[in-house]
């Protein structure tokens, strides 16, 4: 007996009021049918199908390999979304179908697999349902005076008494595949939206006598996403969920609802952060590292025991017991060796910092590649954009960079080399060599003096 997993995405998503196609809306970095596609993925099903229409070749971009794509040309409801999937596939009759939205980002896979093992236990089709404070947009399941499950009805086809129902459909349900396809066949467009629907199959089911039962979850975890406020709402749900599992492995927060970390982000144990931290894309921190507070950090390494603080990341490499900020920015090639410092008002893009190297601040290097222990002076420039190529500046080890040096690249200072403050240098310099390029100091004695003299006698 096949198990199949619908999922419906084809909906505009018109509430979110944004061109984007609704189910690609993200929250941490992940698009909200990607969360639903990983709650399906621990159901292990036979074939999953996800269903796609609005911005159909984006949706099915993201939709992982071993699964497939069914396209709903018009959107004529999840009814018929259902419909055009059970066609394309041709399920066996006897086959467990799960059919769930693409927009409930919070469902669990853990509350499928009760949805997959209550149904087994003998249904013709299982509605997960929810009890919320406050209903509204939501489907009502009917009940009789016993109890039993007689129906759905759609929040705008409600009548009052219906809508002070709080017990609602999440949009999930599990059928045997036959008296799915059977039931579809007889549901009809009358309605408030003239769409056909899919919970009308309860209903229809219900009044052929079918087995019917319902599964309860969480009410965190039916919450659809039909509006950016919802999407908001969400997020925060999934924020305190990733922020609680790190914790559980010994990641520190100081306020975990100001922690905001992808999906994809990898933490070690004893990493610790201060609020205002966003770890995005494929980050990943080693044990002892301190972000925070305030830092943006994407697709970027941060090594054990660092500290980064103030600070805007990405792609960026920080080794071990690296400093970075505050107020720094690091842009994509970075590499900061272990023990290297890139301080306050320090912007690096492509370049290399060496082994306890320093670059305390108010710099910019770009395309440079500097040695182990040397120290870059404050206000020290490359220049490395001539207007139509960037060219590279290499520093050799221990080399001594005086403050406000402007690196014309390309150009190279050499292992243990100096250059005096305010020099323009851009000739190479030899190992051990001092570079000084500035004119020589004047000095102008008793110019105060001369000063006063002279505004005196203007002012007479
Ligand atoms: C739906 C349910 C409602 C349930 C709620 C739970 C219906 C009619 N209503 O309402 O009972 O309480 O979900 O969140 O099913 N879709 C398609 N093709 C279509 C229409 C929709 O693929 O023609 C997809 C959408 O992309 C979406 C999902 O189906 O992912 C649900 O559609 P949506 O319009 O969000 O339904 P709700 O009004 O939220
Ligand atoms: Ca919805």
């Amino acid at each position: 007996m096949g198990l199949t997993a619908i999922v419906l995405a084809a909906g505009q998503g018109t509430r979110m009021k944004s061109a984007l196609p609704k189910v690609l809306h993200e929250i941490a970095g992940r698009p909200l049918l990607g969360w639903v596609l990983a709650a399906v993925g621990e159901l292990a099903p036979d074939r999953t199908v996800v269903v796609v229409g609005h911005g159909g070749d984006a949706v099915a971009e993201i939709v992982p390999e071993g699964a497939v794509t069914v396209v709903q040309d018009e959107q004529l409801g999840t009814g018929h979304a259902t419909q055009v999937a059970m066609e394309a596939i041709g399920p066996a009759a006897g086959d467990t179908v799960v059919v769930l939205p693409g927009d409930t980002p919070l469902l669990t896979g853990a509350t499928l697999r009760s949805l997959v093992a209550a149904h087994h236990g003998g249904a013709d089709a299982t509605i997960v349902t929810t009890e919320l404070d406050d209903p509204s947009g939501y489907g009502r399941i009917l009940r009789d005076a016993d109890g039993r499950l007689v129906g759905t009805v759609e929040d705008r086809d409600a009548d009052p008494s219906q809508l002070a129902i709080s017990e609602v459909g999440a949009g999930v349900y599990a059928f045997r595949a036959g008296l799915l396809n059977d039931a579809l066949e007889e549901i009809e467009p009358v309605n408030a939206q003239s769409e056909l629907y899919l919970p009308d199959v309860i209903g229809i089911m219900a009044a052929e006598g079918r087995t019917l039962d319902a599964v309860p979850a969480p009410a965190s975890e039916a919450a659809g996403v039909n509006s950016l406020a919802q999407l908001a709402a969400a997020a925060a749900v999934l924020r305190r969920r990733i922020n609680a599992g790190w914790m559980e492995e010994g990641v520190w927060m100081l306020d975990p609802d100001r922690v905001y970390v992808d999906a994809g982000v990898v933490l070690s144990a004893g990493a610790r952060l201060y609020p205002g931290v966003h770890l995005e894309g494929r980050t990943v921190v080693g044990a002892g590292a301190e972000i925070g507070p305030e830092a943006h950090v994407r697709d970027s390494h941060i090594g054990e025991d660092a500290v980064v603080r103030y600070a805007v990341l990405e792609g960026a490499d920080v080794g071990a017991r690296v400093s970075v900020g505050p107020f720094a920015r690091l842009r994509p090639g970075t590499v900061l060796e272990a023990e290297s410092k890139v301080g306050t008002f320090v912007e690096t893009k492509k370049t290399r910092v060496g082994a306890r190297s320093k670059v305390p601040h108010l710099s910019y290097m770009g395309d440079a590649d500097i040695g182990e222990d040397a120290n870059i002076g404050a206000g020290t420039i490359t220049c490395n954009w001539d207007g139509l190529a960037k060219h590279e500046t290499k520093i050799g080890d221990r080399a001594f960079i005086g403050s406000d040096t402007m690196l014309v690249a390309p150009v190279e200072v050499g292992d243990g080399a100096f250059t005096g403050a305010g020099s323009v240098i851009s000739k190479d310099v030899p190992d051990g060599t001092l570079a000084v390029e500035r004119s020589q100091q004047k000095l102008i004695p008793d110019y105060a003096a001369r000063r006063k003299r002279r505004s005196r006698r203007s002012e007479g």
